[in-house]
């Protein structure tokens, strides 16, 4: 399956987890990473599956780097009506009153505009235990094999 991994982030842990997940998969799968500040929104019509990892930042706004992306979307309008996506969250549950709100805001803008999110959005927690590549491989491979079949 052709995968494309987007990240949006503010200090890199997102893109960090991006990596891993591209790791990860390589071996079954042709993956790309890219960051969102690099991707126009017609990036998200060449894969069979897209998975973004983003992140959130002051007071549940979208990171730097997910905002020109996001304005894209939002000026442009595309029509995208037959992505497919995955979303997985970095945040954290300190910020309580917008736990998760950055990757919320960019899965619901796609969902606006016609894209298909598959699985539900799974938020990391930065004040937790778990390492978010192991929240994020159950999750994805899952999702996958759903997408697959
Ligand atoms: C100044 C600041 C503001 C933040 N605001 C939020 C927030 O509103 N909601 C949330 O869930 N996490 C928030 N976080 C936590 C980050 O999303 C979390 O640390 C994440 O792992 C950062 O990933 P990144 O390095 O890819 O940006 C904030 C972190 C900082 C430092």
């Amino acid at each position: 399956m052709n995968i494309a991994i987007f990240f949006g982030t503010e200090t890199g842990n997102a893109e960090m987890l991006a990596e891993d997940i591209a790791t990860e998969l390589e071996d079954q799968h042709e993956t790309t990473v890219a960051n969102l500040a690099d991707s126009a929104p017609e990036a998200l019509q060449v894969a069979d599956l897209n998975v973004i990892v983003c992140s959130s930042y002051d007071d549940g706004d979208l990171p730097a780097s997910a905002k020109p992306f996001v304005e894209r979307v939002q000026s442009e309008m595309p029509d995208l009506t037959g992505v497919r996506f995955a979303i997985f969250g970095l945040g954290d549950s300190e910020y309580a009153e917008t736990y998760g709100f950055g990757s919320m805001k960019l899965a619901e803008l796609l969902v606006s505009r016609g894209a298909q999110a598959l699985g539900e959005r799974p938020v990391h927690d930065a004040a937790g235990d778990e390492l978010p590549e192991d929240m994020a491989m159950p999750w994805l491979l899952e999702i996958i094999e759903a997408a697959d079949a």
